[in-house]
């Protein structure tokens, strides 16, 4: 597939990967995914967003079986990241009259991704620039998924270009949101992985769009959305809400025990927990899906985390769910950590290592068992999960 006009004067001009299965090492990628980007045939040409460095000749043969390079104005980066910049060293050699638009943010993050001087104009939240017969104007959006990330709307065709907004791992050529395959659980799982630690900055930014007369959202991957652009915004838009209980803190206990006297400990724990005003939930850690738990952690006012030591570690389930935490927005939550240990009892300090590094807020030393825990042992558990919960009732995070 060579390029696709996308609406008059508007061609995609991006590359398919439809082998590639994890995205920055970490994102699923099920169906592959697209790099897109777009030039728009204006008086002053202009090109928006790029492609990752590997697919620098494909297009540069795209772009030139539409345009002089040399006749290129504007080269828009909403964003730098270097699945969209990878490609710029090299274009930038063969568009010497273009100038770059971008955040100042951007400006700086491309200084020291291209280390050289370029020819760049930053451009201010609501700033319009003109390319002769169309005009462009930019919204920022910081933290879409990085700090230095706008979007551009195209006046005259109600065009939206998000970059990595309303984007999805997802390749098909067929391109189109009505053409291709089903895509939404992909939409949604990039959503919640990418741009859900985000969700505060994620709802000032679609304020900032709200008005917008908006025909087509041109993301940076995967599906163009032309069928209903507003169905994908307010997904976005209801993802980004919290929908949990304001009168109640909420708080999240995993456990994972490999004889049940960790899981007895967690018991007593949330019974404990459960006396203040608090929503408790508790979690086998080896029973759940590590994935399903996201919504859940980052709906948590308070997580206390429950493993035995087995070979000076904690049990992996725990891990798993630990891993969650760093994409989603779990800083400065309240944690706590306990377990059983035979004899040297490691995996409470690591997982508490863990989350402090994490950012999160360790709020009481852990709570460790030898062996098998007594009576007095559960009381003591009881008041660890009491003196959590009235950590968060009575000093509640901010
Ligand atoms: Fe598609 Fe944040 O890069």
């Amino acid at each position: 597939m060579q390029t696709l006009e996308i609406k008059k004067d508007i061609h995609w001009v991006g590359i398919l990967n439809a082998t590639v299965r994890v995205f920055d090492a970490v994102f699923q990628a099920r169906f592959g995914t697209t790099y897109n980007s777009y030039l728009i045939q204006a008086d002053k040409p202009t090109l928006i967003d790029g492609v990752h460095e590997k697919f620098t000749q494909e297009y540069i043969e795209k772009l030139r079986s539409l345009i002089n390079l040399k006749d290129i104005c504007y080269i828009v980066v909403n964003h730098t990241e270097m699945d969209h910049s990878g490609a710029l060293p090299f274009l930038l050699k063969e568009t010497p009259n273009a100038q770059i638009l971008s955040t100042k943010t951007a400006a700086l993050f491309l200084k020291n991704i291209l280390h050289t001087e370029v020819k760049g104009k930053t451009v201010e939240d609501g700033e319009c620039v003109s390319l002769g017969n169309k005009q462009l104007k930019f919204i920022h959006a910081p933290y879409w998924h990085w700090p230095d990330t706008m979007f551009t709307y195209l006046e005259e065709d109600q065009v939206l270009f998000p970059c990595d907004g309303f984007a999805t791992h997802f390749c098909d050529e067929r391109l189109f949101d009505d053409r291709v395959d089903t895509f939404f659980e992909d939409f949604q799982y990039y959503f919640e992985h990418v741009m859900g630690p985000y969700r505060k900055k994620i709802l000032e930014a679609i304020e900032k769009i709200q008005n917008l007369n908006i025909q087509l959202i041109a993301p940076s991957h995967g599906p163009i959305l032309r069928t209903d652009p507003w169905k994908y915004i307010n997904a976005y838009k209801e993802w980004s809400t919290s929908r949990k209980n304001p009168d109640k803190k909420l708080i999240l206990i995993f456990y994972a025990s490999m004889y049940g006297n960790t899981r007895k400990m967690a018991e007593a724990v949330t019974r404990g927990a459960s006396t203040m005003n608090t929503e408790v939930k508790l979690f086998d850690a080896a029973s759940v899906s590590p994935e399903l738990m996201r919504c859940e952690i980052e709906s948590a006012d308070g997580i206390l985390l429950g493993s035995s030591t087995i070979n000076g570690d904690a049990l992996l389930p725990l891990w798993n769910i630990i891993n969650i935490m760093f994409s989603v927005n779990a800083k400065l939550k309240k944690c706590a950590t306990f377990g059983t240990y035979g004899w040297s009892g490691e995996a409470t300090k690591l997982m508490e290592e863990r989350l402090r590094g994490l950012k999160l807020n360790v709020v009481q030393p852990p709570i460790k068992v030898l062996l098998t825990p007594t009576e007095e042992d559960l009381k003591k558990c009881f008041f660890f999960g009491y003196d959590f919960a009235k950590s968060l009732t009575t000093n509640p995070v901010t």
